[in-house]
């Protein structure tokens, strides 16, 4: 196992300093080109799960692995979407695979951008975890373009609609998550239906803002909030349904324990907390405005409360606050 698996909280904030310092010393705001370039996207790839412990490559405009993958039709389709450094068996990406799999309803594809996240990489001094998360930002973009290209090849030839599919996605892979909502719309004219954004990236250099996951990138763009004074996002506009959970910031798990799989951390919260909610409807958000978005803990106090995550029904649109506790 690599010693390191996630941004854990003292290395990413390392890491906000020197982007910080990068991006003061680097000539924006007119520089648009990365100083590192990007990859073709070629690693991509594509692995469809009829149930957790049964993995099926589909290989973009291969149609017979297409056809041996027996993907269910116009079924709901799930694309997983970890963020900086993950892997296909990352944590967020393997919980929430086991979560969501089997079920009759869905179909789940875990996109695996291990060749481009940054994972193979070496993370171990603050100089290369910088250079490393560049990277992984430079491929934002092209991993976006080659999961645009992969929706088109699933809905003409796996009967697929773009409305059928959702992208949930973590972290850094909220932002390719927007660049392949982006991509679709360009290329193809339509949107994709939804975009879960679990605690976006934060955003530091002007090259990261050009791909920041926001509103128009699906047909709806859901975000949870859960450390935006940390790794995650402190732009809080870029959803049409924006879930500030406990306040956004802080939550209530250890941050000591984020670098062991599948424990918790504020930033991984909004996946364990996205997953919790499939199985469990008592997770509810009532709407805020402004200051009241960002009270921690409070409890609810609306008439009508939604139920967040995968059971959110469609037409609800605006900023939630969601109270929620540690979840076993
Ligand atoms: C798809 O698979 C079925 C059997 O599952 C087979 O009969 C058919 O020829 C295959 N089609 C293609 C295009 O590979
Ligand atoms: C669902 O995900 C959570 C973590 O988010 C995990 O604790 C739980 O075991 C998963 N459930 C299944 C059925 O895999
Ligand atoms: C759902 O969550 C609530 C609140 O955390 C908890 O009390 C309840 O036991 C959970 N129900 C299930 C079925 O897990």
């Amino acid at each position: 196992m690599r010693k390191v698996k996630n941004l854990s909280a003292s290395l990413s904030l390392v890491c906000i300093c020197w982007l910080g310092v990068l991006s003061l010393t680097s000539a924006f705001p007119q520089q648009q080109e990365l100083p590192v370039s990007p990859s073709d996207g070629e690693g991509l790839k594509f692995y469809y799960f009829p149930t957790p412990d049964q993995q099926m490559e589909i290989v973009y405009n291969d149609l017979e692995s297409l056809n041996a993958s027996n993907i269910k039709p116009a079924t709901k389709t799930i694309f997983l979407l970890d963020g900086f450094t993950s892997t296909a068996t990352s944590p967020m990406n393997t919980y929430t695979k086991n979560n969501f799999s089997g079920r009759a309803d869905v179909n789940v594809i875990l996109v695996d951008w291990g060749s481009l996240s940054g994972a193979e990489l070496s993370i171990g001094t603050p100089i290369e975890m910088v250079f490393s998360y560049l990277v992984a930002f430079a491929n934002c973009a092209t991993a976006g373009d080659r999961m645009a290209e992969f929706f088109q090849f699933l809905r003409v030839n796996g009967q697929i609609e773009f409305s059928d599919m959702t992208v949930i996605s973590h972290s850094l892979g909220c932002h390719v998550a927007g660049a392949a909502g982006k991509r679709t719309k360009a290329l193809f004219g339509e949107r994709i239906g939804r975009i879960v954004g679990l605690d976006p990236a934060f955003q530091v250099t002007p090259w990261e803002q050009q791909i920041r996951l926001q509103i128009g990138d699906a047909e709806a763009v859901e975000i949870y909030h859960t450390n935006r004074d940390g790794v995650g996002d402190s732009n809080l506009a870029t959803g049409d349904i924006t879930m500030f959970v406990n306040g956004g910031a802080d939550q209530p798990c250890k941050e000591e324990d984020s670098e062991i799989i599948g424990k918790c951390s504020s930033h991984s919260y909004s996946w364990q907390l996205y997953n919790f909610a499939l199985n469990n409807d008592t997770v509810k958000a009532c709407p805020c405005k402004g200051a009241n978005c960002l009270c921690k803990r409070c409890s609810l106090d609306c008439s009508d409360p939604v139920r967040i995550g995968w059971y959110i029904p469609s037409d609800v649109r605006g900023s939630f606050y969601v109270s929620a506790g540690p979840m076993e």
